[in-house]
């Protein structure tokens, strides 16, 4: 679910989305996000599920991208910068979940997505990676998260979030395990400019 006001409202302009990572940090943070946590190698099948406008394509070695996204804005946005550099397509787990070119994968990224998604569509979201990866693949996720002594300020700026189903660390792995045996969670205390904690999780089957 996703709030519907003000800043919110122009964070689904492709380019200001952007200004806007670039601001806060985020887009920092990504960047050492994919060097350590997702470390995709050359030739690596990737599905970047919720890529947003896929910015992620330009510190990932040459995999081969496949972005999804719910908004056809952001998909067309991506398609015109990174056209050449993958395969963009408008859709959730759930309407694209039969699709043949959403198999055989190495990764399946989701950056900020999960924290948008209630239990079921995250439910639906670790079985549809499980179906997607390779045997040896993993499933890497990294979202805002809430901790035991959170300050008010970083529980105020995580409140505003436009992703509407923030969870603890715990919160998060449980809904791993329900799908994949092997769940690695790091809690990432304070990963932007202003004060908002992350979880990334490495899931493997
Ligand atoms: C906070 S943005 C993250 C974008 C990008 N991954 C990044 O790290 O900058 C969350 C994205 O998830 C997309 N989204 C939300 N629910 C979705 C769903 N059920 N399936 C696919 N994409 C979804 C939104 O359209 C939005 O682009």
């Amino acid at each position: 679910m996703q709030d519907d006001s003000g800043l919110q409202k122009l964070l689904r302009v492709p380019l200001i989305y952007d200004l806007f990572q670039e601001i806060v940090g985020g887009n920092a943070a990504r960047r050492v996000f994919i060097r350590d946590i997702v470390r995709a190698k050359p030739g690596d099948k990737l599905i970047d599920v919720g890529c947003g406008p896929a910015k992620m394509v330009e510190w990932l070695p040459s995999v081969r991208y496949v972005g999804i996204d719910a908004s056809e804005r952001y998909i067309e946005s991506a398609r015109i910068k990174y056209g050449d550099k993958g395969l963009f397509l408008v859709g959730d787990t759930r309407t694209l979940g039969n699709d043949e070119r959403l198999g055989d994968a190495d990764i399946v990224l989701c950056s900020a997505l999960l924290h948008h998604l209630n239990d079921d569509e995250a439910l639906d979201l670790m079985r549809f990676a499980h179906r997607a990866l390779k045997p040896n693949g993993r499933l890497i996720t990294g979202d805002p998260c809430w901790l035991p002594d959170q300050g008010f300020i970083s529980r105020w700026v995580v409140s505003m979030d436009r992703g509407k189903n923030v969870r603890t660390e715990e919160g998060y792995r449980k809904l791993a395990e329900l799908v994949f045996k092997n769940v690695k969670t790091i809690v990432l205390p304070n990963s932007l400019r202003i004060p908002t904690p992350g979880v990334a999780m490495e899931c493997a089957k």
